[in-house]
């Protein structure tokens, strides 16, 4: 691991899950933990990046000399991403965004009625890192693909229809790696290459890959 490879680069992390309010006192999210995030973003700062890290709501103290920015919604979050773009040279999308959020947040507390079934209408949350990658100037984007099956080839519809530059895929159907666990294995997908890592824990994998990332923000001409 070189140390310094990404000295004077600014990184853009988001990490954690969103929460999309229903009313003041509800909201629907996921159990994203933001370790992997957290974990790039102590990486980053490693190998000498400035990271600004935009986190949905998790447990975990912000590590040493990182810009955390906190955010709750996914609209939130897409705004904090946008903030200073011209500035980032590389962002990673390690949040669990949520799909979906209710078409409107009632002022007050949804009261329980009589019906034993409630309804509640959703509307699609924006993309945020395929919005970060459609914008003009386009840092070196960086996503995650979460599968359960077929991962290899959702992760590489997931990278051309988003427009990024990287996809780090990761089968969570396996309980002992991703979501929550303190392990990972991951493969790492661009548009000419296709390489696995071993597992190991986030901390030591974030090393690998920020050292990843970085080889290949510095071939990819720009
Ligand atoms: O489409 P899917 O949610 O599987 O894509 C996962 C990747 O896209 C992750 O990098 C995630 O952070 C990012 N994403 C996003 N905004 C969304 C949904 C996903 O940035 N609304």
């Amino acid at each position: 691991f070189q140390s310094g490879s990404l000295t004077g680069k600014t990184v853009f992390i988001t990490a954690g899950p969103t929460r999309e309010a229903m009313d003041p006192v509800r909201y629907i999210s996921n159990h994203s933990s933001g370790k992997m995030g957290y974990a790039l973003a102590e990486a980053a700062v490693e190998a000498g990046a400035k990271v600004k890290l935009i986190s949905g709501p998790v447990n975990i103290p912000v590590p040493e000399r990182v810009e955390r920015v906190s955010v709750e919604s996914a609209e939130e979050m897409l705004e904090a991403s946008m903030l200073d773009l011209g500035l980032c040279d590389i962002f990673i999308a390690a949040a669990a965004v949520a799909d979906y959020r209710p078409t409107a947040i009632a002022e007050h507390k949804i009261k329980k009625g009589s019906e034993e079934i409630m309804e509640l209408h959703l509307v699609k949350n924006p993309d945020i890192v395929a919005t970060v990658a459609n914008s003009s100037p386009k840092p070196f984007t960086v996503g995650f693909a979460a599968e359960t099956k077929d991962v290899l080839e959702y992760a590489r519809s997931k990278l051309e229809r988003k427009n990024l530059d990287l996809i780090i895929a990761n089968d969570v159907s396996r309980s002992d790696i991703g979501f929550n666990s303190d392990e990972n294995a991951v493969t790492l997908i661009s548009a000419s290459s296709t390489e696995s890592l071993p597992q190991a824990s986030k901390r030591q994998l974030a090393n690998r890959l920020i050292e990843r990332i970085s080889a290949q923000y510095k071939s990819t001409a720009r």
